[in-house]
Order: C-alpha cells, then structure tokens, then sequence
C-alpha cells in the first residue's frame, strides 16, 4: 500500500479537509463514548499548529439523506471538541453553500456529511464539491474507511492533494500485525447491533482465526442455524442458511464456533425489566435473549485465557442496561487479563471498554467497527485504491 502522509505535505497556510470518524454512540442525548473524537484529537493538533485552516467532517448515524434531523446533528461533538481543544470549534451547516473564512490554525466541524443528497451513493457532483473546499484532503477515518462514499472516497479524486491522516495509517499498521504475523492461537469475538452487515463479513474471518465467538443477534442466528428455538430475540432470518453453512465450512476445517450455553432472558428490552437464566434448550415463545449466561462465560473466559491473539468487535449482550451488561463486561475483563495480544474495536465496544475501564489492558483500541473487520477479513479496503491513485 503506497499513500501520502502529512508529512509530506505542507500544510501551512493551506485549507485542510480532514475526514474523521466522529459517529460517537449517543444515548438520551448523552455521548457514551468519546474515544473516537479523543483519538482524533492529534490530527486536529497537528494540522492546526502547522498553520493549517482546518475544515472537519464526519458522519453520525444514518439520517435519511436530504434533511436535517436534530438526533443525528453533530452539535454534542463539537461540544465536547470545544472542550478537549480549549477553543470554540464551530459546528457549519452551510459550507457547501459558503466556504467558511478561515485564519491559520483555525479549526471548524462540518455538520452532519450524511444529511447531504449523494453522500452515501458517492455522487461526482458531490465529491467535487467537497474537494473545491480545500487544498488538501486527509483521510483519517479509519472506522469509515470500508464506505465509498463522497466523503471519504470520492473527494479523494478530485481534491488536489490527498494523504492519510496519522490515526488511519497507526490503526492500518497495527491490524497488519495481526494479519501478518498473528501469535495463535487466535480468538475473534464478533457481537454487536449491526448484525447482517458483520455476519457477512464472518466467512473468511474464519478462515484466519482458530476459533469465532458470534455475540448478540450475531449468535442468536447462529443458534437459529443450529436448530435452537430463539423466541422474540433479535436474529437475521436471511443469513440462517448463510450461518448453518459457515458452522458446516467451521467443521470441516478444524475451527471452532461458540455458541451460548445458557442466556439472559426478558420479556422485553427495558432497564426495569425482570430477567432469568436459562438453558438455550429451554427459551420461550415470548423470551428475548440479552445477554449471555454464567456457565457460557465461564466458556468463552478460558478460551480467551488461552489464546495468543484476541479480537473483539462488538459486545455480547446490550450492554447499555446494566441488567444486561454483565456478559459484555466479564469477556471485556478476561481480555484485560489476558497475556495474548489484543485488539478491540468499533463504536459500542469503545463504549464497553471506556464503561469497564479496560482500556489499559488492551494492546490496541481501534475507532473501526465495520472497517477494522473487513480490514481483517479482506486484507484491503476501499480507501486505499483512493489514496494510492493520488500518489
Ligand atoms: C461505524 O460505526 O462502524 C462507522 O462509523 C461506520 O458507520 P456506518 O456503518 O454507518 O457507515
């Protein structure tokens, strides 16, 4: 992979648009995880004490594209900027139409990139847009960095210089380790909301690990496949036979797939609700599974114990709740004591480690989610055919 960094760039008196990935995980109006926005925080440094006129832009959520809906606005994050930068960083919604006067060293934050019409189809019209407002571009979002989008890969053709930003290439060089020269055994822990879009991302990532551990609605397609009455729980009915293959494939190449033993269940996804354990045998019509059991900890914490490569994506149970969060926060901790190299990603498992405090057991935290698994599925992203084309 060949790509321009800042350090070849100078970036004095120049108008900077750095595309970062600021989609912070916000509940009742509250961010609850900054970890994306602090680990941008160097890059906003670095280009602004070099005398750059700083432009940020990022996505939160996915809005419907053309409209303005509050929820998604990315005020709570200039906020919070404001704050770690000790400045005021202007939150712009009309940059497209006026380009914000910027002195040397200024820094401003674009609204919402995903509120534009084209974004997400990665329209020409857009991209050209974005890349007349500056003289170099920087892509430095690692965690979008699977997206062909205007933002984080159209402008990339068209803006007169493009690099990549430092925390895209420190998340790239510290995945290729694993990739590499992965120590094994290697665990791979894969749960989280966003259940078709990682699923199907699970194939090769087996074929790399020695053993996959799926989380949330991710295991309860899996325990769908593997004949397991499932209840009310969240699970992806088109990616059943999908799944039944991949536990089949899993066999038939000496690799281990996890399920849960035991589960927490509800009759409902609420904070006050009352909750059982029970066997997955033994799940009822109206059950809805929201976190795994003792005995499937106890499981998932030995082979965690003895694995030389831990990766984890997405948390097991919906760890938001604390009647639920146990699971998440108990695999969180083998991990913190394990002696294996580990890497941790994604927005909900940002939120996992800064809510447990595990962060200082954790080799390397990365701001991917989606991103950081098809990096280690594939091998490549996206991003890179943009960034190499610009050399
Ligand atoms: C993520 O949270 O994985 C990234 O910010 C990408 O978000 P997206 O899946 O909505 O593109």
């Amino acid at each position: 992979m060949k790509y321009k960094t800042l350090e070849d760039i100078d970036l004095h008196g120049k108008r900077i648009l750095i595309r970062l990935d600021l989609n912070v995980p916000i509940k009742e109006g509250k961010v609850m995880s900054t970890a994306r926005i602090d680990m941008s925080l160097p890059t906003i440094r670095k280009v602004s004490q070099a005398g750059g006129k700083v432009m940020l832009m990022s996505h939160l959520g996915r809005p419907t594209e053309g409209q303005f809906t509050k929820r998604y606005s990315l005020n709570l994050v200039a906020d919070i900027l404001s704050d770690c930068l000790g400045q005021n960083i202007p939150l712009i919604d009309d940059y497209l139409l006026n380009e914000p006067p910027l002195e040397n060293g200024d820094v401003v934050l674009f609204e919402n990139i995903r509120f534009n019409e084209g974004e997400l189809e990665n329209k020409e019209s857009l991209s050209r847009q974005y890349a007349s407002l500056c003289d170099v571009f920087v892509m430095d979002a690692f965690g979008a960095a699977h997206r062909t989008q205007s933002s984080t890969y159209g402008v990339g053709f068209f803006a007169k210089e493009v690099c990549a930003g430092p925390l895209l290439v420190a998340e790239i060089q510290a995945l290729s380790r694993i990739l590499k020269h992965p120590l094994r055994p290697m665990v791979s822990i894969v749960g989280g909301s966003k259940v078709s879009t990682k699923l199907v991302l699970l194939d090769n990532m087996m074929k790399r690990v020695d053993t996959l551990i799926p989380g949330g609605g991710i295991a309860n397609t899996f325990l769908v496949a593997s004949g397991i009455d499932v209840g009310n729980s969240v699970y992806e009915a088109s990616l059943v036979e999908f799944s039944a293959k991949l536990i089949q494939s899993a066999r038939e190449l000496g690799k281990n797939i996890l399920l849960p033993e035991d589960v927490v269940v509800a009759d409902r996804l609420a904070a006050d609700v009352s909750v059982a354990v029970k066997p997955v045998s033994d799940i009822g019509m109206g059950d809805m599974i929201l976190d795994i059991g003792p005995k499937t900890c106890e499981k998932y914490r030995k082979v965690i114990q003895a694995s030389q490569t831990i990766i984890w994506n997405g948390p097991l149970g919906v760890f938001e709740f604390e009647v639920f969060s146990q699971g998440t926060r108990e695999i969180g901790q083998a991990i913190f004591d394990s002696n294996g190299y580990s890497v941790a990603g994604g927005g909900e498992t940002l939120a996992a480690i800064e809510q447990n405090d595990l962060a200082d057991g954790i080799s390397c935290i990365s701001t991917g989610g989606g991103a950081f698994l098809e990096f280690l599925e594939s091998g490549t992203l996206p991003i890179f055919t943009m960034l190499e084309q610009s050399v």
